[in-house]
This record gives structure tokens, sequence and C-alpha cells, in this order.
């Protein structure tokens, strides 16, 4: 039987004609020892009852917002606190685009925005309605936001369609449960860094050169790494990012700054160099604006210190798995291997940055993965997926 003592589950059921099919979900949940706690939405009434919900999870059932007793203790905010993860299962298209537009106009959606936990989804609805444009952007949304989705499969509905828009059973919904919960201890007692975005080096108090980097893979990382239960650091350059639950965030500007952070966060288990650390400064540096009545200055750089050479090479900070990343424009596979062999790293992960991939300012990412002796291509995924991969990956290492 999977174990699931002690957990606190939140159940978010939306109107679809799944709905039915969750209540065997409780009953499972229930079976495996977690305390279930359930939100119909009012669309769910009328596929599933509120007693049938009740009795199964053996808790009072949430439906109404406007609640007067349990709004005395805030519910649609404490609803989501005492618990250890949520599931919304069935998932409608419609529950799904208030997530990702931040709608919330009833309890399940106001909960859902409220919510400090994480938070699985499980959608199920016509193929058309999946296949939707609006859905599948929708869906990326909240998957780039941290949100795990879980399905749907392909088959045939209940509306009589065939395609994807199934609900996962019940038994798998709970498999990927217990999976979650066991990934977050793959990690446990393991301390990591990730270093992200940018880096700037003044020119004067007001000019500064810089990169295109958004942070956006880096931060991913580290909060996949979190998610994993790995006490992680983020050190991140200007960014515009949310700072991923759960993560201490170090904020920097110059590359010199980030060197100083990550010393001061090592040695580390995992020491993950993201960054797009500014190879040169400017030498002549300037106290005062410069003018713009003078004659066009000219920059002088010099080059910064490498901070992953300077990490890496020194065994009081070298990290007990350093992996790098290439961001490169031309000749990937080349430039990658050398770099690999250059600096001492252990993994290195590769990608073709050249304009016609957006990947600075994109959500998805395609890599090339190299360890001492292999080489990967890692088909284009979301940066959160690419994350999560390498976070797998980086567990598997340690087991
Ligand atoms: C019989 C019936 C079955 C439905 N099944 C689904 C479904 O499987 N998936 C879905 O996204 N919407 C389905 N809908 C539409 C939703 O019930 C509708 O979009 C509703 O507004 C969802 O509200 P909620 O997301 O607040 O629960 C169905 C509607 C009906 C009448």
């Amino acid at each position: 039987m999977l174990n699931l003592k002690g957990k606190n589950i939140l159940l978010v059921i939306s109107g679809g004609i799944a709905a039915y099919k969750s209540l065997e979900l409780i009953r499972s949940l229930k079976k495996s020892g977690s305390n279930v706690h359930v939100i119909l939405t009012q669309s769910a009434k009328e596929f599933v009852t509120e007693l049938t919900v009740s009795q199964l999870s053996q808790n009072e059932v949430h439906t109404n917002l406007f609640d007067y007793h349990s709004e005395l203790h805030m519910g649609h905010i404490n609803l989501s606190r005492t618990m250890d993860l949520i599931v919304v299962a069935p998932a409608t298209a419609n529950i799904i685009a208030k997530m990702a537009n931040g709608i919330a106009d009833d309890l399940a959606s106001t909960t859902l925005l409220a919510s400090n936990k994480p938070i699985i989804i499980v959608p199920a609805m016509n193929p058309q309605m999946y296949q939707n444009a609006i859905t599948k952007n929708n869906i990326k949304k909240i998957r780039e936001n941290g949100i795990y989705v879980f399905g749907p499969s392909h088959g045939e509905t209940a509306c009589g369609e065939n395609g994807m828009g199934r609900m996962e059973e019940p038994a798998d919904i709970l498999g990927c449960i217990v999976e979650f919960f066991q990934k977050r201890t793959k990690l446990k007692n393991k301390t990591a860094f990730v270093t992200a975005g940018p880096t700037i080096e003044p020119i004067d108090p007001v000019r500064y050169i810089t990169n295109n980097s958004s942070g956006k893979q880096g931060y991913a990382i580290a909060a996949s790494l979190s998610q994993f239960g790995a006490k992680t650091t983020l050190i991140s350059g200007p960014s515009n990012e949310p700072i991923p639950d759960g993560v201490k965030c170090i904020k920097i500007d110059t590359a010199k700054q980030m060197l100083d952070a990550v010393q001061s966060v090592s040695p580390a288990d995992i020491g993950i160099f993201a960054a797009a650390v500014a190879d040169w400064k400017v030498k002549n540096y300037s106290n005062q604006k410069i003018k713009k009545d003078r004659s066009v200055p000219s920059l002088e750089l010099t080059e910064n210190t490498n901070i992953i050479k300077t990490i890496v090479n020194n065994p009081n900070t070298k990290p007990k798995l350093a992996i790098g990343f290439a961001a490169e424009t031309e000749n990937l596979i080349e430039n990658a291997k050398n770099k690999l062999e250059k600096v001492n790293m252990d993994w290195l992960l590769a990608n073709d940055v050249s304009e016609k991939n957006n990947v600075f300012n994109g959500d998805d990412n395609t890599i090339v993965f190299f360890n001492k002796s292999n080489t990967e291509n890692w088909k284009k995924m979301s940066k959160m997926d690419v994350a999560n991969k390498l976070s797998n990956l980086i567990s598997e290492y340690f087991e």
C-alpha cells in the first residue's frame, strides 16, 4: 500500500464529467493514510454530491467563498496553509484558464491563487477543448509558474470523442502524488547554489555593460532543487523573475560580487553555474558621470576573474557536483567540449543562444548535456522541465 500517512491533501474538484472518478481518488487517498479536504466548485456539485464527498473524505466539504463561518478564520487563505499539497482533479479548461490569468471569483480559484503550497492539476476535457491554442497556452503558463500538470491521456472521453483529454486514472493520480512526496526528500540534507541572470559591469555611476540573460533557467533550477528538498541559495544578477519559494536569494550586480557570494556559500554539495557572467569589466571606471560634451570615451576592458575556475579548482570551495552552462551561438558541441575540458566541471549543459532560438528571452530551451563520458541531446522543453530533468539526474548521482 502506498503510504501517505499524515499528509494533508486539499482536493479541488471542478465541474467535469470525470468528477465521479475523484470519488475513487478520495477513497484511495484515505486508504493510503492521508487527511483529505475537498473543495467543490459550483459546477462540480452538478456531478458529485457534497454528501458523498463528505462521507468519503470524512471531512466537511467546502463550496462557498462567502461562507460566514469559515471566513471568520479567513477560510479561503487558511484552507491551503494547513495543507501539504493541493490537487485539482479533474481540472476543467475553465479552472485552468482562471489559474493562468489570476482570476479568483469563487472559493476554488481564490484558494488556488492565495495558495503558498505546491499544486498538481489533472486536466480532463473534450479533445478539442484541450487542443485549443488558448487552453494549451494556459497550461504552458501555469506550468512555467511551477504548477505540476499530470496528464491528460489519450483515449475515448466521456463525450464520445477520441483524443487527448481523458483524465488519468485515480490509481495513477495516487502514484503521482506519492512520487511527488518522495521527490521532495530526494535531495534532503543536500546544499546547493545556483548562479543566474546577467552581471552588470559599471562604466560610471549611471552606465554599465551587460548581456541579455533573463535568469529564467537558473531560477527554474533553483525552484526545482528546492522542491527536491535541497537547501538552495540562488545568487542572481538583475532579473525580473520572482524568487522561488523556499529559496534563499543573494542579489548581486557585478561578476566580482557574484564570486564573493559563491565563495560565501561554498563548499556546497551541488554547484550550478547558470549565470551569464560578463567576461570583461571596464578598466577605466569613472567615479563621476562621464560628461557627454567631452570627446567620445573609449572603453578599455579587462578580464573578470573566471568564477567557475576559481571555485572548482580550489579544493576548499569545489562543490561535490559542479555543473556549468555553455551559451553558444556557433560550433556548440566543439565549444562546449572545450569548456568542459578547460574548466574542471562534472557536467555541462550547452544551449544554442543564437537569435533564431530566442533562448535568452524565451520560456523553452534545447539542451545538449555532457558529462565526462556521454553526450545527450535533450528535446526542446520548457525551462522548468529542463530544471526537473536536471534535478532527477542530480538525485540519481547522489543515490
Ligand atoms: C455534461 C457536462 C460535462 C462537462 N465536462 C467537462 C469536462 O470534462 N471538462 C471541462 O473542462 N469542462 C466540462 N464541462 C464544462 C464545465 O462544466 C464548465 O466549463 C464549467 O463552467 C466549469 O466550471 P468550474 O471550472 O468552475 O468547475 C462539462 C459540462 C457539462 C454540462
